[in-house]
């Protein structure tokens, strides 16, 4: 069981959302850290709201951007002389959902600058440091089950992110032991029900640079009051999950050095043999919808 008494814990994404639930655990577990995350107001409110909990401070940090991922290395660094836990959770959706092929250059580049540079850059940024302090130290990527385990169609780009960066954490985890490092990966899947969170406005953080040039309002189904909708048309369960509960899930995976952590992984398994037998025999693996029914 991984000790975070003391530790030094950076957070990306955890000013708000599932993010910040991780900060509000890893306070309770008795780790220092260090939110960083691009909304700079919130990240000021919810830093203030929380410093009477523990030892944590903020960071602005736009992880899309590699100097500011660096910087923030830099200031951790210096500031704490280590990093022992390294949370990728900065997430955006593209947004609106639709068919692949209207979605523009500009939505690729937002949502893969921050889901998957973004991830790259702290990889990049903090774990050569980390590697050579010596210490002990862990690796999370926030991925999600829309991409990590079988794509939702209409999510494609959002999708295609988090199936690369599920697949990247792999290959970082297999390096990590193969080249005998202190380091050990894991990816967290949010999970256990609704999930209500800012992901659903992710666009108030889309900078005007990479804005779409053909405005289109939001696919049929894509906010959240209508997906809750939807799932109670269907009769499915709307509850939506604790944000401090899932944070608290999430780290007692970490502490448990767990590589996949998530709820109903069972029903994930039973997907993922189902899309594995549709490969097998050549034909197109099940979607994350079909897994619905
Ligand atoms: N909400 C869901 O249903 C769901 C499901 C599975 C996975 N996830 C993943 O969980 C993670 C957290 O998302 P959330 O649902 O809490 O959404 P959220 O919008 O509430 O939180 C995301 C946080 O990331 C920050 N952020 C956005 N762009 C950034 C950037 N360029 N640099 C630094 N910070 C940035 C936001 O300011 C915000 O604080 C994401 O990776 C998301 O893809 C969410």
């Amino acid at each position: 069981m991984l000790e975070l008494r003391g530790k030094v814990a950076v957070v990306t994404g955890g000013a708000a959302g599932i993010g910040r639930g991780i900060v509000e655990a890893l306070l309770e577990e008795g780790a220092r850290v260090v939110v960083a995350d691009v909304e700079a107001p919130v990240l000021e409110r919810t830093v203030r709201e929380l410093e009477s909990r523990g030892d944590v401070t903020g960071v602005v940090t736009d992880v899309s951007d590699y100097g500011s991922v660096e910087a923030l290395a830099d200031t951790v660094f210096e500031q704490h002389g280590c990093c022992h836990l390294l949370w990728n959770n900065a997430g955006v959706t593209s947004g609106g959902g639709g068919n692949p092929w209207d979605q523009e250059p500009n939505d690729w580049r937002w949502c893969f600058g921050v889901n998957v540079f973004g991830t790259a850059n702290g990889v990049l940024a903090f774990v050569p440091r980390m590697i050579s302090s010596g210490e002990p130290g862990v690796v999370v990527t926030t991925s999600s089950g829309d991409g990590g385990i079988a794509p939702v169609p209409y999510a494609s780009v959002y999708a295609s992110s988090k199936a690369a960066i599920s697949c990247f954490t792999e290959s970082l985890a297999h390096q990590f032991a193969a080249q005998k490092t202190n380091l050990q990966a894991c990816i967290f899947y949010p999970s256990g029900g609704l999930l209500e969170t800012g992901l659903w406005e992710a666009q108030r953080n889309r900078p005007p640079e990479l804005a779409r040039t053909k405005p289109r309002p939001p696919a049929p189904g894509t906010t959240f009051a209508e997906f809750k909708a939807a799932l109670a048309a269907a009769g499915r369960p709307t509850d939506s999950v604790d944000l401090t509960e899932l944070g608290r899930f999430a780290v007692k995976g970490v502490k448990e050095g767990r590589f996949v952590i998530g709820h109903n992984l069972d029903s994930a398994g039973r997907l993922l043999h189902a899309r594995a037998d549709a490969i097998s025999k050549g034909e197109l693996p099940p979607s994350a919808l079909d897994a619905l029914g």
